[in-house]
């Protein structure tokens, strides 16, 4: 009986796919640290205040990618070459979404558009990503090898994905909601897409690894796919929504900044 809990087992329990899985992990979390980085860097004047924020949250996946890395090391082994059609980021921003990385290279300040664009891209993906960690808490929190890596990381996105909420809805508030809320849409629908593409590419290198039947492969696509229009049908939507977190600053740096006095009230948008 395939489930989610027998799949990454078995994933893990394999040196070549779990060297696999945690190199793509690792590669997209240290994407996620050296954007969040440049972000920071090249915030305009205007949303200097975010600046704190956007470097812990940029620390954080940085530290995500040492910890993945640290597992590999854990069984003695250094991280594969991630493939193409498995790079999430690059595929996203194949498509348009978040900020391009050429812009990011350069040293021009942000616009308040592209801050805008940066809180949206995170706001989809940090979703993505808390539900991923939260299944692989569920499955995995006790795991003697791996469960304190997925305790942490699935912590911190929670943290991630309140701060989007909070900084959008405080955007929205200002004036931004109907161009916050056409970018989130345009952001979710092509997420999926690309979520749908990855997962058949790690799917496909998984099964050659692990040497799946063909059934076993065809079961696999099929519910990726199914989970794709699902998505596409309504799911999308749990994407876009704003809502005032419970935890407010969830990244902790209000106090430290001074910001903590103009915190937003809570409502839902
Ligand atoms: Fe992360
Ligand atoms: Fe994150």
């Amino acid at each position: 009986m395939l489930s989610a809990k027998s799949l990454f087992q078995e994933i893990f329990d394999n040196d070549a796919s779990f060297r696999l899985f945690c190199s793509i992990a690792a590669s997209g979390e240290a994407q996620g640290g050296w954007e969040n980085g440049r972000i920071a860097a090249l915030l305009p004047e205007s949303k200097r205040h975010l600046a704190a924020k956007v470097v812990r949250h940029g620390a954080d996946e940085d530290k995500h990618g040492r910890i993945f890395q640290g597992l590999l090391k854990k069984r003695g082994m250094e991280t594969a070459e991630v493939p193409e059609d498995t790079d999430y980021t690059m595929l996203l921003e194949g498509l348009g979404i978040g900020l391009a990385h050429e812009k990011l290279r350069g040293d021009e300040p942000l616009t308040e558009y592209d801050v805008l664009t940066y809180l949206v891209h995170s706001r989809v993906t940090e979703q993505r990503a808390s539900e991923e960690m939260v299944l692989l808490r569920k499955h995995f929190g006790d795991d003697p090898g791996i469960g304190r890596a997925v305790r942490i990381i699935s912590q911190d996105e929670d943290n991630h994905l309140a701060y989007c909420h909070e900084e959008l809805l405080r955007l929205a508030r200002e004036g931004h909601g109907r161009e916050i809320h056409r970018l989130l849409r345009e952001s979710a629908l092509a997420e999926i897409r690309v979520y749908r593409d990855v997962s058949l590419g790690v799917m496909s290198r998984m099964g050659q690894l692990l040497g799946w039947s063909r059934p076993k492969a065809a079961a696999l696509a099929a519910g990726i796919h199914a989970r794709y229009v699902y998505e596409r049908l309504g799911g999308w939507r749990r994407m876009v929504s704003l809502t005032m977190p419970e935890r407010r600053d969830a990244l902790g740096t209000d106090a430290a900044s001074g910001a903590g006095a103009a915190r937003a009230e809570p409502h839902a948008a």
